[in-house]
Order: C-alpha cells, then sequence, then structure tokens
C-alpha cells in the first residue's frame, strides 16, 4: 500500500514526461521486442508500464495483444487518455506485480523496465520470477530492464537494487536462458544520464 501511494502521489503530481523515466521512445525495448520476432498478435505484457509510451509504438507497429500491468491508477489513467480510442484496443491491469494473479502460460512477450530494480527484498523478487514462470508461455520472451551496476542507488527517490547482466540473469536461475543482454545510457529530462541494464532472456520449452 506504502509503494502504491508513492506512485499515485508520484503520477498526481509530476508531468509524464517529466519524470526521470521518460523516453519519447522506447528504442531499446522496441529493438528486444523485435529481435523476439513474434508474430503481431503475440500476447505481450509490459510490467510496469505506467504512463510509457511503448504502448503507443508497439500499437503503432501493428501489435494487437498489449496488456498494460501498473500499480498506479493514475500512469494508467494518463497513458489511456494519451492514446484516446486506441486505449480499447489495449488490456490494462491496476495490481501489484508481487500478489497479482496472471493467466497461466499465457503471454508470449514480458517487458518490463525499471520494476525489478525496486524489489529490494528477496522474497518479493522470488514471487517476480514465480508470476514470470506462471504466465509466461514455455519458450517464451522475457526482457528485463534494470539500473546498471553503475547506475544511480535509487528511482524516484526509492531504493534500488543494481545489476550487471550476469547478476540480472542470476536472479532469475536456470529455467531463463540469456539470448542478449544490452546497456543503455538513459538521458533524463532533467539532462542526466542513467545507465540501464537490460536482459533478453528465453523461458524453457519444458517447465
Ligand atoms: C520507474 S517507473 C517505469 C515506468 C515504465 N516502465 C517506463 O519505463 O517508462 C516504474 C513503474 O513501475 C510501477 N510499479 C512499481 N512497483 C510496482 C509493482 N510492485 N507492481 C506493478 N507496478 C509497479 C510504478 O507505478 C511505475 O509506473
Amino acid at each position: 500500500m506504502q509503494s502504491k501511494n508513492h506512485w499515485e502521489r508520484v503520477y498526481s503530481t509530476k508531468a509524464v514526461d517529466a519524470v526521470s523515466w521518460f523516453q519519447e521512445h522506447a528504442e531499446t525495448s522496441l529493438r528486444l521486442i523485435q529481435v523476439t520476432a513474434v508474430p503481431l498478435n503475440a500476447a505481450i505484457m509490459d510490467v510496469g508500464g505506467g504512463a510509457s509510451t511503448l504502448v503507443d509504438d508497439l500499437l503503432a507497429r501493428g501489435y494487437v495483444n498489449v496488456t498494460i500491468l501498473d500499480l498506479s491508477a493514475v500512469a494508467l489513467r494518463a497513458a489511456q487518455g494519451r492514446l484516446g480510442s486506441r486505449a480499447r484496443l489495449v488490456t490494462w491491469v491496476e495490481a501489484d506485480i508481487t500478489k497479482v494473479e496472471l493467466p497461466l502460460r499465457h503471454y508470449d512477450v514480458w517487458h518490463d523496465r525499471a520494476v525489478f530494480h525496486f524489489l529490494t527484498d528477496p522474497q518479493d523478487r522470488h514471487a517476480y520470477v514465480n508470476a514470470v514462470l506462471r504466465a509466461v508461455k514455455p519458450g517464451g520472451h522475457v526482457i528485463v530492464a534494470t539500473f546498471a551496476e553503475d547506475g544511480p542507488t535509487q528511482c524516484s527517490g526509492l531504493p534500488v537494487v543494481r545489476y550487471s547482466a550476469e547478476e540480472l540473469h542470476s536472479e532469475f536461475g536456470a529455467p531463463f536462458t540469456l539470448v542478449q543482454h544490452d546497456k543503455e545510457s538513459h538521458h533524463t529530462p532533467f539532462g542526466t544520464i542513467q545507465e540501464f541494464t537490460y536482459c533478453y532472456c528465453r523461458t524453457s520449452v519444458t517447465t
């Protein structure tokens, strides 16, 4: 609840393009989603999508089965307002990813930029990884981006865990095969640079 209150307050008091994580286009995420080569009707989950523009660009590229999950109703409303009538093409879920029950073996692609790194409690990380294992189809694609080992120690005023690609992959463990990893220097709206680690993994075909 504390965390939900934090995010509702952030999105109620700041413009969506004035938060440190804002991207006009989520270029690295879009590139990695295209690398998966899933069809346009693939089920794509953006965890902690908030008011990200990723959904706009996915719809523009023709993806028709996108879900955005976030703790913050205010963030989801901002994204819906921006999309206008296209918002009805998207499934919106207001929930905590460490607690939600998602459909079993449903998603082809799981995407998370800057959510997993807030999970400083190992139990929450365990719940998150279990959620991925349950909700992603066997052989599915998992793209997770966190602050890198040389990134900031806080995000939105909250402590984070920073990861190298190896460390991030090892949080997910053996059922996840690391396909590709990337580093991104994110330019914030305030002119600072934040280093991100992106891991793209596949879940095993037999689970
Ligand atoms: C730093 S922002 C990143 C937003 C978006 N992914 C992007 O890259 O623009 C983190 C987002 O995760 C959401 N969030 C934080 N903890 C969460 C949780 N436990 N479950 C679901 N969403 C969460 C916040 O509301 C916020 O929208």
